[in-house]
């Protein structure tokens, strides 16, 4: 499947940004530095407990900082795979994350949809995309930073994506999302919205009953589609 033109036109955009905007897998190098032999390995438990954390807090009705989820699943990976690691090395991991690259077209991309107002909106902190944002010098392709912290949910509660189509000034329908995370594009679907799924090659669509409006398999090929 290649792809996939669009029925319906967006009015806004939101970019996911951990795995859409930011590569997640750029912490692999540190872990590698930190932990020989199994940087892939830490950094793929890493991601997926955080993911994880941040789905079982919801269903709990907790809510923390999504600095805090990130720590706590990465103490969890650590140990996980009996990795030895003091507090400089937790640390020093917990930085990256703050310095994740950009997929090589994110810019170019955004710089390209200035016709619409592009968000993200992301289950980072507030304070942690700012500085994600800031490092990688991004800020002015895009029109605001959208944070779970305001509803103190995770997506892909619905609450999360009306946030956003509620702040866009716009209704669900005219909002699209463009996400590399096929859970977050279905959770957008599943709220009323569009999804744009970036399908990487990470691993197939999700079989949770939505399809997504367009797929592309990388950001520079939105401008093409929208
Ligand atoms: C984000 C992660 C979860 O919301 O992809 O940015």
């Amino acid at each position: 499947m290649g792809e996939q033109s669009l029925g319906l036109k967006p009015e806004a955009l939101l970019f996911d940004a951990y795995g859409t905007l930011f590569d997640v897998d750029s912490v692999t190098a540190a872990c590698e530095e930190l932990c020989p032999g199994r940087g892939r390995e830490l950094s793929a438990v890493w991601r997926r407990k955080q993911l994880e954390y941040s789905w079982l807090l919801n269903q709990m009705e907790r809510f923390e900082d999504f600095w805090q989820v990130t720590g706590k699943a990465l103490a969890f990976a650590l140990k996980a795979l009996a990795l030895p690691a003091d507090a400089g090395v937790k640390e020093r991991l917990m930085q990256q994350y703050l310095h994740l690259k950009t997929f090589a077209d994110a810019r170019e991309t955004l710089a390209s949809l200035s016709g619409y107002p592009r968000y993200i909106l992301s289950n980072g902190s507030a304070k942690m995309l700012q500085t994600l944002v800031e490092n990688a010098g991004i800020q002015d392709c895009l029109t605001d930073i959208i944070s779970v912290d305001a509803v103190r949910k995770f997506k892909p509660s619905p609450e999360v994506y009306r946030l956003a189509v509620n702040k866009a000034g716009k209704v669900p329908e005219a909002v699209g999302l463009v996400s590399g995370n096929a859970w977050d594009a279905s959770g957008a679907k599943s709220a009323g919205l569009l999804a744009y799924w970036v399908d990487r090659g990470v691993g197939p669509w999700e079989e949770l009953g939505f399809a997504p409006d367009a797929k592309v398999n990388q950001l520079a090929q939105l401008a093409t589609i929208l």
